[in-house]
């Protein structure tokens, strides 16, 4: 067959280019509603209709007390994010008909945290923004009064920023982050990120104390769990997680850790694997919480003794100089 008849074959297809579709919306009005509800609004849309497109919709056709956040409807302010079946997306650039194929004709849409929604999907930020301000999301550089030129950057040197830069602020990861749920000091993905921006930006002079700050206890990098859901939440594929990973070196090569428990026991997890390519619990334990906070966990040891779980004697495994060489490649040695 030519490729001329596969042309007009797939001409007679038909192609779908409208359909009906349910937004499922949760509505609540803090100041006059003691629980949230979902509304459902049916419409038609056309294959290029965006989710914003819908509410707006919504608002000036159905009804008119519908709250959301919206400004550049370019996926660049980050003030439309809100969660589409669970997942975060940018109403401004998700497109209707494929969200459809991914979850159904009918979308469940929901503010970014519902505990804090002050109407519909508009969400109280205070929190997002003072963690963010916390980590002073701003160039530290001294540029003099009046400089005769823009202080510009070599476009190698961004590929350090590794895309930390494309961060809208939206606070998808944030609100998705579990650590921020159970932990009000803790300064969640999206400040993090914006910190290492900072500190890997060449132009920053400050990156020794910002690398202390976010390395406080309860409220920085190590609190982190790795749990990975800043990567799945981020609309603009930022993986906010990459970044603290990146902070956490970066702080042992500039030397500014502080002597916390997770950072001796990443440590020792890393000297133990180099000792003889063999996780040492017990050493492991003994170096993160010191003699007397091992001493709490003797049961558990015994526990582990008993099952064969701690390397007792193993020694060293074969062809450790492969497992040295796998470490050393993954520390990185680049210095700021
Ligand atoms: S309206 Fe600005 S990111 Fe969607």
């Amino acid at each position: 067959m030519s490729d001329r008849i596969i042309v007009k074959a797939l001409k007679r297809l038909p192609i779908d280019n409208e359909r009906e579709i349910t937004l499922r919306i949760f509505r609540f009005n803090a100041e006059f509603d003691a629980l949230p509800s979902y509304q459902d609004f049916t419409l038609k849309i056309s294959r290029s209709q965006t989710l914003l497109d819908a509410l707006n919709s919504v608002k000036s056709g159905a009804d008119a007390s519908l709250a959301y956040r919206r400004s550049c409807r370019h996926g660049i302010c980050g003030s439309c994010a809100v969660f589409v079946e669970n997942q975060a997306v940018l109403a401004c650039k998700a497109n209707l008909f494929e969200l459809a194929d991914r979850y159904g004709d009918t979308l469940r849409i929901d503010p970014l945290d519902k505990s804090l929604a002050i109407k519909d999907l508009i969400v109280d930020k205070t929190r997002f923004w003072e963690s963010y301000r916390a980590v002073k999301p701003w160039l530290e550089a001294s540029v003099g009064d009046a400089p005769k030129s823009e202080n510009l950057i070599a476009p190698a040197a961004t590929e350090r920023l590794d895309g930390a830069d494309a961060c809208v602020e939206c606070g998808a990861c944030f609100y998705g982050c579990p650590v921020v749920a159970a932990n009000g000091d803790f300064l969640g993905p999206a400040a993090l990120a914006k910190a290492y921006r900072f500190v890997a930006d060449i132009r920053d002079q400050n990156a020794p104390d910002r690398l202390r700050f976010i390395d406080r206890v309860k409220a920085g990098a190590w609190d982190c769990v790795k749990c990975y859901k800043c990567r799945e939440a981020c609309p603009k594929e930022v993986s906010p997680i990459d970044k603290i990973l990146r902070l956490r070196e970066m702080g042992f090569e500039r030397g500014v850790n502080s002597d916390s428990v997770a950072s001796r026991h990443a440590k020792s997890f890393k000297n133990s694997a180099f000792k003889s390519g063999r996780l040492d619990e017990a050493a492991s334990v003994i170096e993160s919480l010191g003699i007397f906070g091992a001493l709490r966990h003797m049961r558990e040891a015994f526990a582990m003794l008993r099952r064969g779980k701690l390397p007792i004697g193993a020694g060293k495994i074969d062809r450790l100089d492969e497992v040295r060489k796998l470490i050393k490649s993954a520390s990185r040695k680049e210095r700021l």
